[in-house]
């Protein structure tokens, strides 16, 4: 069965814009995969936390070793692995915050990088771990950040999400960003904004992606 992990990080509910466009690729993949699975991963209602000493000590010691103790700290990061492992494709809501992704999506970035089970080292050289999956980021930022755009240098989501997904084995990414919310607080028409974006998504589901 097709497996799609749908996880949103916006705050914004209904005001997202990232989350109406993973709304948006939801309903496209589910026509697209009748029978399909979907699992959905908000991330500002998951009790992530920053990573401690505790928790490192735990992610590097063998699984046969591991303590009561260290099997609970670990026991939401090996929930979302599992998410991870089980999906063939990705759909990730990112708005941008401070040039990069919001705390919490950095959160669930340090609890997934998982020695041995989402990357390893081989010779001395890393090897990721989660090969074989897709996954579409879309990305919603107030400012400009095109490139040839004069704020493009200062974009760090896109260069980030490629350096950590191809780290852990994910090298087939597509990215969308819709520039210019900030205009949607000033008065710009919502439904007109998010037209070309929603098309964009649904002509690449047309095109078979
Ligand atoms: C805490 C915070 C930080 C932000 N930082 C930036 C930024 O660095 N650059 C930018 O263009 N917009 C920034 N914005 C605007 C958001 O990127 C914009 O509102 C976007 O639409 C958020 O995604 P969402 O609509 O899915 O919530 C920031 C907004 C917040 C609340």
């Amino acid at each position: 069965m097709p497996t799609l992990l749908h996880i949103d990080s916006s705050p914004a509910g209904d005001h997202s814009v990232s989350r109406a466009l993973t709304a948006e690729f939801v309903k496209s993949w589910k026509a697209a995969n009748p029978g399909g699975k979907v699992i959905d991963r908000d991330l500002t209602s998951t009790a992530l936390v920053p990573v401690t000493g505790a928790w490192i000590g735990a992610a590097y010691t063998a699984p046969d070793a591991l303590t009561p103790e260290q099997k609970s700290l670990l026991a939401l990061s090996d929930e979302l692995v599992a998410e991870l492992l089980e999906a063939d494709e990705y759909v990730f809501g990112v708005p941008m915050y401070n040039f990069s992704v919001p705390a919490a999506f950095k959160l669930w970035i340090d609890s997934v990088a998982r020695v041995g089970k989402t990357f390893a080292y081989v010779d001395g050289a890393p090897k990721g771990l989660v090969t074989g999956k897709k996954a579409t980021f879309l990305i919603a930022s107030g400012g400009d950040y095109g490139p040839g755009s004069p704020a493009a240098s200062y974009n760090f989501v896109e260069p980030y999400l490629k350096a950590f997904f191809g780290f852990i084995g994910v090298t087939d990414t597509h990215f969308q960003t819709a520039g210019g919310t900030a205009a949607l607080n000033y008065g710009a028409d919502r439904a007109t904004f998010l037209a070309p974006q929603v098309e964009a998504i649904r002509a690449k589901f047309a095109e078979g992606k």
